[in-house]
This record gives structure tokens, sequence and C-alpha cells, in this order.
């Protein structure tokens, strides 16, 4: 029987804000508490990862290196971890073994200690590379175990794969319940079943999502679990991890005490108490998230993805849709062959569902991630997926059944020779590796002087220029109400005259593909998440125009027609960053290009106007 005081991972520089509010927390509101945080009794503080490198580069133009360089000054006596990704790293895609090894030994130099390392299917040929990597740069490698419930993921066949792990070299084994729907007296007997094999440390990850996390960790420290994962209480509860405090106090009475000193754990709540505040009063955490949504364990929807799930719907206008979008996630996960719903599954999955449900066809617009996932190329899906499914959506293409890495060849020097004068540092590279587009972007930034940051403030200016001008041509919708108006907008001295459709508040932003109409908010509005980038340029429309639509809010990243170009259904008009996915948007009926709306690398509203077709 484990007789060890139980260890603490505190999540508050990674998870908690990841699951909280999408990963904005600063670097600025991180630096000043460090030292208290390393001198509190923690196995390690978790402080990196995919999303919070994301978010430096895509929101905050901070670069994560340096946050990671500076949090490593000041900590001096606890482990920093990471979360990776496997071959995924913590970009999107896979990785060749070449990038994989440079990663690592980056993030090792500049201050990790522990790699976690996971595979979004649990498919352990996509942590090779990276454990060998962790291994040969003298890390410590956790491997690990996406905790998910389907008709496959039984007790044995998490034993079964826990003694796989231990058999590859790994120095720890997490169980990560992303979802947090690990249940008390479940965790218990997992935990004890896998005590039985495995000699190395056991760290449980969960989350308090569905309300059970305090009690599964109280079963897991009964069960002999080595390690659990807290974040500080002012960013504990919700789609968090149970409050570190509260963890240290319970545990402190029984026969396996934290290390922690708890006078210090309330310094560094009181540190974070207004900082979450400042969050709050910005928008940028919601109340939402806060309280325990039991219907995790029926949706099984981590922490992070349903706090994105709630950012992205919020930006579509169609936060109404959110009940519908959680019912149809565990459809699309099975269509998917229960994918566990951990990045980039959750997003894929998240992303289809959300898909499935505003464009009002299921599978009508299907993100180039999904294709390549149904090619083999993220690895074997926990169930097979069934032929029929696969068939419609990727025809006979050829699908990969080995190590989906092995069809990589070595890519970090044509990376860096890609991004040739800006990659002043491996860290560049990786920077630009991981999130071509963003990356790169945030790159020019960094070593230009441009004052590319300067474009919100003036954009905002010019949507103030709005006025109305003629009398609105009044059509009637179903409920006889007025909702077009015509408006004369200037941007940058040039004058426009648009048709804006008002769309009240949570309303369904489907509208018919014969008018003309454009939302309100595709130019009346800049939302936060945009910027850095373009405002969608207002158009001259002609009257019996079909007009194509921006499903989703996203950023163009390739437009496929042009003028006089005719185009049958099916064909693709552009292609679309679209909740950090690529989608191609395609024609849905026949006819010619009479105006293209939109330009690459421009940001869209969900509504806006593609193309113009006739
Ligand atoms: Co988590």
């Amino acid at each position: 029987m484990n007789q060890k005081p139980v260890e603490i991972v505190e999540t508050v520089l990674r998870d908690a804000h990841q699951s909280l509010m999408a990963t904005r927390m600063s670097t600025d509101d991180m630096l000043p508490i460090i030292e208290k945080l390393d001198n509190a009794g923690y196995y390690a503080l978790e402080m990196w990862g995919g999303a919070t490198y994301d978010a430096a580069i895509r929101f905050l133009n901070e670069d994560p290196w340096e946050r990671l360089r500076e949090i490593r000054k000041r900590t001096k006596n606890t482990k920093l971890q990471m979360l990776l990704r496997g071959q995924n790293l913590i970009g999107y895609r896979h990785y060749a073994d070449d990038v994989v090894d440079v990663f690592v030994k980056k993030a090792a130099e500049n201050g990790i200690d522990i790699f976690r390392i996971f595979d979004a299917l649990n498919d352990t040929r996509n942590m090779e590379a990276s454990l060998k990597a962790v291994k040969k740069y003298d890390a410590h490698a956790q491997l690990t175990i996406c905790y998910t419930t389907s008709e496959v993921h039984t007790n044995e066949y998490y034993v079964a794969l826990a003694q796989e792990l231990q058999d590859m070299g790994a120095d720890s084994i997490c169980l990560k319940d992303m979802a947090g729907i690990l249940t008390p007296y479940r965790a218990q007997e997992l935990i004890k079943n896998m005590r039985s094999v495995i000699t190395i440390p056991i760290n449980l990850h969960t989350h308090a999502t569905s309300g059970t996390a305090h009690m599964t960790y109280l079963k897991a420290v009964e069960a002999g679990i080595d390690i659990i994962d807290t974040a500080i209480s002012p960013f504990s509860g919700g789609t968090s991890q149970p409050p570190t405090e509260t963890m240290a106090l319970a545990l402190a009475e029984g026969d396996r005490p934290t290390k922690l000193a708890v006078e210090k754990l309330e310094e560094i709540a009181d540190y974070f108490t207004p900082i979450r505040e400042k969050y709050l009063k910005q928008e940028i955490m919601t109340a939402k998230v806060l309280t325990a949504d039991p219907r995790a364990l029926i949706y099984q929807v981590p922490g992070g993805m349903l706090s994105n799930l709630l950012s992205q719907l919020k930006q579509a206008n169609a936060l109404d849709r959110y009940d519908e979008v959680l019912k149809e996630v565990p459809k699309v996960r099975a269509d998917l062959g229960y994918p566990p719903l951990v990045t980039p599954m959750s997003q894929m999955v998240g992303t289809q569902a959300v898909f499935n449900v505003l464009s009002g066809e299921r599978y009508k617009m299907v993100p180039k991630e999904v294709k390549d996932y149904l090619h083999g190329k993220y690895g074997r899906t926990p169930v097979p997926v069934t032929d029929d499914f696969r068939r419609s959506i990727i025809g006979d293409e050829e699908v990969i059944t080995d190590r989906p890495a092995n069809h990589l060849g070595a890519e970090f020097e044509q990376l860096k020779n890609e991004l040739g004068e800006l990659a002043h540092s491996d860290e560049d590279v990786l920077t630009y590796a991981l999130f071509p587009q963003v990356g790169k972007a945030f790159l020019e930034k960094k070593y230009k002087t441009e004052p590319t940051a300067k474009i919100p403030t003036d954009k905002k200016e010019e949507t103030a220029h709005i006025q109305a001008a003629d009398e609105p041509i009044v059509e009637e919708d179903q409920a006889g109400t007025s909702r077009l108006k015509n408006y004369e907008i200037t941007i940058d001295q040039e004058v426009y005259h648009v048709t804006l459709e008002e769309i009240k508040e949570g309303e369904s932003r489907e509208s018919s593909s014969e008018t003309n109409r454009i939302p309100k908010t595709a130019v009346a509005t800049a939302s936060p998440e945009m910027k850095t980038e373009n405002q969608p340029t207002p158009v001259r429309v002609g009257s019996g125009d079909k007009v194509v639509k921006a499903p989703m809010p996203g950023t163009i990243m390739k437009v496929k027609v042009s003028v006089g170009q005719e185009v049958h259904v099916g064909d693709v008009l552009c292609v679309m960053e679209a909740m950090k996915m690529e989608n191609e948007i395609v024609a849905d009926s026949d006819g010619t290009i009479v105006q293209v709306a939109v330009k690459e690398n421009q940001s869209v509203e969900a509504g806006a106007p593609i193309v113009f077709m006739k």
C-alpha cells in the first residue's frame, strides 16, 4: 500500500486558465507570483502546452519561449511541466521525427523538466519519437493514457495500455481525464488495477467539470495514486481542476497528506483573486464555465472544449445552439470511432459538431483535419470507422495503417528555409512550423517595425462612420418585420453602399442564398478575436446574385476562384481557417462568379459573403 505523501501539480499557469478562459492569462499576470509558487511545496508547475503557446502568439502577442525562460529563472525548487501531444507536438498535425527532436531539445534547454506526452487516440506509436527525444535530452517522460468511455475502453484496456507505456520506458504514467468524466468508484477500481502491475509513479489528471473530481481524487488517493493535479482556488472548479487548498486541507487529516504549506497557498490565492476578477470583468472568463455541469458525464466534453465551443458560438452569434451542439458531439464521436476528446480530436469533433449544427446539414462541411483523420494520418482509431461512413467523406482514397510519421520525410531544414530571414533561432522556426500562419504573422510583428498592432483601434473608428443613408429597403420576413437597411460606409476614403440585415442576438444566422443580405455583424462589429486582422470588406452587390457565405467566423487562407469563372456544385471556392481547422468552402449551386468578396488572410464573421454568383 502506498504510504507516501500525495504529490501535487499546480495547473494555474496552464490547464486552469486554458479550461476557464481559453488560455488568455498573460505572462505579466504570472511572473510576480512564481517565486511563491516555487516555495509552496508543489511537485511540479504545469505551465506550458499547445494552447498556451497558441494563445500567446495568436492573442497576446507574446513569445511563449520568453515566458518559459522567465518562469524558469524564478523557479529553483519545483519542476516545470509541459503537455506535449506526441507526434503533433503542440500543433495540429503530425510532424516529422526531426522536428519532434528539435522541439523537445529546445523545450528542455529552455527549462522544461517533465514532458507529459499523450496521443489523442492512445496510439502508442505516436509517442515513440517524443519519448526517445525526452530520454535523449535527459528529461522526465510521463507517458499518458487519455481516459474516455466507450465499449472498448474497459479496465483491462487501460491496464494493458499502462503496462505497454511502462515497458516502453516511461518515467511515470498519467491517467488523463480531460473531460472530467472519471467517476470516484471507477477511478478507485481502475487505479487499484493499474497499481497491481505498474511500478513507476501514477499521476491522475481530472477536471471538476461534472462535479465529481474532488471525490475522484480522494478515491484515487485511497487506491494509491502518487500525484494529482489541482488549481489554486480562484482558478479552480467548473471546467478547471479542484482547488489546491481544499485538497491539501482534506488530505492533511488522512494518512497521506500533501507537502504543501497551506499559509503559502493562501497568499497565492490572494494574488490570483483580483486577476480572476479582472478577466471576469473583461468577459474573457464567463461565469458559465464556473459551475459544475453533470452533463459532461453524458456528453464527455472536456473543460477546454466546452469553453472553446462557447467562445466560438458566441463569435458566430449562435450561443442559442449550444445545447444542440452538445448533443451532436457524441454522435460525431461515434461516427469517428470513439476517439477520446482531447486535442486535436476534441477540436475536430467539436468543430465538426458545430459545422453539422450551424450549416444545417451533417457533414456538409468537413474540415481537412477530419478528412486526414479518416485517411489514417493521425493513427489507429479506438474502434474502426465504418467503411460506409469513411467512403461518404473521402471516397476510395488510400488509408494509412502503419505509424503515420513513417510517411513524413525530414522537414526542419525546409521549414527553416521557408521562414527565411525571420528565422532568428530554432525556436522561431518551431513557432512557424507549429502555427504556419499565425506564427509567421507573429514573427513578422516581432522583427519588423510595422505598426500592425494598431489596426484594431483604427478599424473601430472606421466602423463608427457607418450611418444610415437611404430609406431602408422594405422587405418582409416571416415575422413581418422590416430587417434590411441601406448604409453608406466610408473606409479609407472610399464610399461603399451596403445593405445590412439586422439579426437579433442569438438568432439563427442561416438565411437564403438568393438574397444579397449582409449580416449586420459582418461589417458593424469588430470582434476582439480579430484585433490584428482585416475587417471584412463591404461589397457592392447586384440584385439577383447568389451569395455563398462563411458558415463560421474564420480567416480566408486561399481564394481559389476569380470573377468570370464558371463553377459547379462542390467546386472549392476558397479555403478558410475556422476554429483552427482548415475548411474548403464549396459552391452549393452551379453558376458564374460575379464577385469575390474576400481576400487572402482576411478575417470573416459568420454569414459574411465569400463570393457572389449568378
Ligand atoms: Co486538462
